[in-house]
């Protein structure tokens, strides 16, 4: 089996080693018998691997103690309804402020704006968000219920280096695309949420990360199954869960532990990043997309400086191993997506190629 260095945004790469144990343990999890896909989310097995689960992540990403692990349905896009159900009524003018540098930060802010007023405060649109915007929080609506801010904006290749301070408004962040990849201090944010399909896992699930006082403020409306205090009160099992996904982040988050933290996937991360945006600065062939100062170390944006010659450039890539290159197409160009699991082999095969296709076409 020849496996490809998949540079894809997500559903992404996840480490080897956690599809193997996955494999071996597929059919008979801990000599049940039975697959783990198989047995009851109340047995007191699966209890063990969301117990772990929590308490991995909980010390991998240094949780302090007054947050709560959810485990929520139907990924990120569905916590930009639950965000909102939950929080916008933290202050009775039911007002929610939205900094916008990409596309899923306009649909939150849209779907914010079914359950209150969705204040957009700062836009990097003038310039088809290719940096992250100035952010001034005295400007900032003292109403404001929350700040709703994406942390790392997947299509577009940028990424907040340091988070807006908004003082006692609740700052929610969706770090989607970069959870777990450098040290975050979790007490700045209000809420933290995640899917899981870049760095955690398979997709359909997110991570929320939440203050315990932000609980308290769900309308009446709210559904139970979008209802945060319902996760929180039932450990995220008032239904059946996506129980493979979490055993899946159970591995991750073994993988994570075995191989340094995020403290040491912060340090290969950058490393990566750099070897790429090195040689992208170094040719007028290709040229990055987002601006240098805001660069994300998961998404890497480039375009071909002769774009005709883009499509061969993909193709020939994929013949070459290296998969799902291609640019997202709010931004066109390509993407090179290296997430955790991306070995920095997977980087040095991209730059050699690079290397080799301007050397043929320049
Ligand atoms: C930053 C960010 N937010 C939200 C989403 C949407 O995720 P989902 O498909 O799990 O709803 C994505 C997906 O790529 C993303 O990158």
């Amino acid at each position: 089996m020849t496996r490809v260095f998949n540079f894809g945004a997500g559903p992404a790469m996840l480490p080897i080693d956690v599809m193997e144990k996955a494999q071996a343990e597929f059919l008979d999890y801990k000599n049940m018998g039975a697959s783990v896909i198989e047995i009851s989310h109340r047995s007191k097995e699966f209890d063990e691997i969301i117990n772990r689960t929590d308490a991995m992540l909980s010390e991998l990403a240094n949780i302090p103690s007054n947050y709560k692990i959810l485990y929520v349905h139907g990924g990120a896009q569905m916590q930009f309804s639950a965000i909102p159900l939950n929080i916008i009524n933290r202050n009775p003018a039911r007002k929610a402020s939205f900094i916008l540098t990409g596309t899923w930060a306009v649909k939150a802010s849209k779907e914010a704006s079914r359950y209150g007023i969705a204040l957009d405060i700062a836009s990097s649109g003038d310039s088809n968000f290719n940096y992250i915007p100035d952010f001034d929080s005295l400007t900032l609506d003292p109403e404001s219920s929350y700040v709703h801010i994406v942390s790392n904006n997947t299509l577009y290749g940028t990424r907040w280096n340091s988070f807006p301070n908004t003082g006692e408004i609740p700052l929610i962040a969706d770090m989607t695309s970069e959870f777990m990849s450098r040290k975050i201090d979790i007490s700045q944010f209000g809420i933290i949420f995640a899917g899981l399909q870049k760095n955690l896992g398979p997709a359909g699930l997110a991570v929320v990360i939440i203050r315990e006082d932000l609980l308290e403020y769900a309308l009446p409306e709210t559904p139970g199954l979008l209802n945060y205090k319902t996760y929180a009160e039932q450990h995220s099992l008032a239904n059946t869960n996506n129980t493979f996904a979490i055993y899946m982040m159970s591995l991750v988050m073994e993988w994570l532990a075995d191989n340094g933290g995020v403290e040491k996937m912060e340090e290969k991360n950058e490393a990566k990043a750099k070897l790429i945006y090195d040689y992208i600065d170094s040719t007028d062939f290709y040229f990055g997309t987002a601006k240098p100062a805001h660069r994300s170390i998961m998404n890497v944006t480039f375009n071909l400086a002769s774009e005709d010659l883009l499509d061969n450039f993909l193709e020939q890539a994929e013949t070459n191993s290296l998969y799902a290159l291609k640019g997202h197409r709010a931004v066109g160009g390509a993407r090179a997506s290296i997430y955790n699991a991306m070995p920095m082999a997977g980087c040095e095969a991209l730059v050699n190629f690079m290397q080799g296709f301007e050397e043929k076409n320049g």
